[in-house]
């Protein structure tokens, strides 16, 4: 079995490629590194990617850039990076990636938990996230070949405490390792349509 993991060296990718790696090929995909490389946000570089690893049986998105800023001081280049990496790669990651996968394959998005909660230069991440969620429930229902969807919310991970963690005040950090057990269950499961919250 084929699982295609983008953002494979990531603080999430990285866990999930663990869980994976031994049972299943795994093949690990970034913008700068791992055996193939593709911008989520270039479409180009989506379908330049993909006709290279070719067939496969799960595809798992944990990349999508971020851009946080006060609403009254975020710009619109910070504003087309939400739209164009975190939003629209992944719905073109899904829209090219139904041509390589197997029937009743699986797509796994990353959304987070700020499609359920705001903070303080949250509301690009909000707006993205919420949007992704709402994206992955109605295409679910239009998949062709018994192909599943599904869109992990990982809260706070405890590994990007340190370098996230002031701008979530009160929030529990979950464990990598039981994040990338939702993707797992995602991708080899039987749900579509679901969000996967590890809050
Ligand atoms: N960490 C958290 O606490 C947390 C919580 C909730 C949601 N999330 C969401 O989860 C996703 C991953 O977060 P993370 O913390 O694991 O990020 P990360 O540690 O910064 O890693 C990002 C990974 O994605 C790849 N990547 C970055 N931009 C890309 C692009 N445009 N196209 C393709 N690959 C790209 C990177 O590849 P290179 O290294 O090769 O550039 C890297 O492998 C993000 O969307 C984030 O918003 C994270």
């Amino acid at each position: 079995m084929k699982i295609v993991v983008i953002g494979a060296t990531g603080t999430i990718g990285s866990r999930i490629v663990k869980a994976l790696e031994g049972k299943y090929e795994v093949i690990k995909v970034g913008k700068s590194s791992g055996q193939y490389r593709m911008d989520i946000s270039n479409t180009h570089s989506i379908l330049a990617a993909l006709e290279e690893i070719n067939a496969f049986d799960h595809l798992i998105c944990a990349a999508g850039d971020v851009a946080f800023n006060s609403f009254t001081n975020m710009s619109a280049e910070e504003w087309q990076v939400n739209l164009s990496s975190k939003l629209m790669g992944q719905v073109n990651l899904t829209r090219e990636a139904l041509k390589y996968l197997s029937p009743r394959g699986s797509i796994t998005l990353t959304s987070g938990v700020l499609s359920d909660h705001t903070i303080a230069t949250g509301t690009g991440a909000s707006t993205v996230n919420g949007a992704v969620e709402h994206f992955v429930k109605a295409v679910s229902t239009e998949l062709p070949n018994g192909i599943r969807i599904n869109v992990v919310s990982p809260s706070l991970l405890q590994e990007s405490v340190d370098v996230y963690g002031d701008f979530f005040p009160g929030y529990q950090p979950v464990s990598g390792d039981l994040v990338a057990k939702a993707y797992i269950r995602s991708a080899l499961g039987v749900a579509t349509g679901q969000v996967f919250k590890v809050h």
